[in-house]
């Protein structure tokens, strides 16, 4: 037996990625293991979002060369593989800046990992495979899979279209590809076999799904969604990134009429100023945004709402940026993602002139996320005294307890409750802790609420 160790950086695509290259690599011997130092392969499945996330995975790599070196001496192998979104945008740049690197592989490309890695073994040197058809990828994929607790990814739609100026995603994940129904529909029903009982439907852009059924129709997300909760041992279904343009009617019906759609909406809207969202070719105001918020609300009173934000885009002022404050306390989220502007090469925003200096960035991070921070405490404040229903997913750090997830995706501590992981129970919500909920398992007779 090998063994290979991947490290995953970057979005939940990644996780879900490296899942599949285990279940692509598992045929020809090699299992998972956590510990770099005795792997055979080490995969860095890098993201290129943003220029903090590639440049780490130059230092990951000095380190691993290291490592390989190492080995090498005690007449051991040890493959290295980057794979992922920096790979792809920056392919033979690796190779030639760090030589130690044996595969370089693009995200649709990562099932030919086998004949790659037989490559190598027959001496012929370094091996690049940044090829862009994610419809090989999904047909090639072992329908075997080892991995995920009782929730799980699933990838339902890659790629970009929209061309926010400031995204490096339309060029490294290319254009938007959306997997056919049957195939989504039988990969769903394989997890719940499992065991799986809440299922994360992907997507760079998900809302945008449109999947061919057998009958050559093309399906909405919406459609998609009815479908999959229907499917027997399923009790929980989630959605992300959705792109506000993108918020169907009928998808915000579904979170009216579909109870196992969990009432969570991941809705970036990166800044709250028209002219700061024209500039970043958004393809939506703010008025459009908060008439979705609306729209949703009224389909689900109890949805909470996340969102990312970009402070610091070229040519952003003190005006543009109150703007965005006050989106937030108008909107009110429950959780939020936000970022300094980060200059991506190739992308049109790098190239503008009125770049913002890093301090006022920093500043407007701060304020941003104080504002935010306040907001998710209050959110989860509020949950103390409820009673929720908790997917329980892993045991805890102490003895006997577990860890779960409200429909809210809080992640919610109970104890004496490690015998229940993959099960969903009733829980009364007694403390906030800094990152997650405290609460007491409610005796059965009591239990309520189903999903
Ligand atoms: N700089 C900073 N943040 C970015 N994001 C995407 N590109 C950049 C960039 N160049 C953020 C957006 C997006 C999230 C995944 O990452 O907020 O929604
Ligand atoms: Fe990037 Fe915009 Fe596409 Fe999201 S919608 S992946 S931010 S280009």
């Amino acid at each position: 037996m090998k063994s290979v160790f991947i490290k995953t950086y970057g979005c939940q695509m990644n996780a879900y990625d490296s899942d599949r290259m285990e279940d692509v690599l598992a045929p020809i011997g090699y299992r998972p293991t956590d510990r770099a130092e005795y792997a055979d392969i080490v995969i860095l499945n890098t993201c290129h979002i943003r220029e903090k996330a590639s440049e780490k995975v130059y230092s990951e790599l000095g380190r691993l060369k290291r490592l390989k070196f190492s080995r090498a001496e005690n007449g051991a192998q040890m493959l290295i593989a980057v794979a992922g979104c920096v790979a792809q945008a920056e392919g033979a740049e690796i190779i030639r800046r760090q030589p130690a690197v044996d595969i370089v592989v693009g995200p649709q490309s990562y099932h030919r990992l086998p004949e790659m890695i037989a490559k190598i073994a027959r001496g012929t040197g370094q091996v690049l495979e940044t090829d862009f058809a994610a419809e090989d990828k999904f047909d090639s994929l072992p329908a075997e899979t080892s991995n995920s607790g009782p929730a799980a990814f699933l990838s339902i739609q890659e790629g970009c279209d929209k061309f926010c100026t400031f995204c490096v995603v339309p060029y490294t994940r290319g254009a938007e590809f959306s997997r056919p129904v049957a195939q989504v529909v039988l990969e769903a029903e394989r997890f719940v076999s499992r065991g799986v009982r809440e299922i994360t439907l992907l997507g760079q852009n998900v809302n945008a799904y449109r999947g061919a059924d057998d009958d050559g129709q093309t399906w909405s997300l919406a459609q998609l969604v009815v479908r999959l909760s229907r499917i027997e041992g399923l009790a929980r279904l989630r959605y992300t990134t959705s792109h506000p343009a993108d918020m169907s009617d009928d998808l915000i019906a579904a979170h009216r009429e579909v109870d196992a759609l969990m009432p969570y909406l991941h809705l970036p809207v990166q800044s709250g100023s028209d002219r700061v969202l024209a500039a970043m070719n958004r393809r939506h105001g703010r008025a459009d945004y908060l008439r979705v918020v609306d729209k949703v609300r009224a389909a689900r009173s109890d949805i909470a709402l996340s969102s990312d934000f970009i402070v610091g885009f070229p040519g952003e002022t003190d005006k543009d940026f109150e703007a965005t404050l006050a989106l937030v306390r108008e909107v009110g989220y429950a959780q939020a993602f936000s970022f300094k502007y980060s200059a991506r090469p190739g992308t049109p925003a790098a190239a503008e002139r009125k770049q913002i200096p890093e301090d006022i960035k920093s500043a407007r991070l701060q304020c941003l996320q104080d504002l935010l921070r306040a907001q998710q405490k209050a959110f989860n404040q509020a949950s103390v005294g409820k009673t929720v229903s908790v997917l329980f997913e892993q045991s805890g750090r102490k003895a006997g307890q577990a860890v779960g997830r409200s429909p809210w995706l809080q992640p919610v501590h109970v104890d004496d409750a490690s015998t229940l992981i993959g099960e969903i129970r009733d829980v009364r919500i007694e403390n906030v802790l800094p990152n997650s909920l405290g609460g007491r398992l409610v005796p059965a007779r009591e239990e309520s609420s189903t999903h």
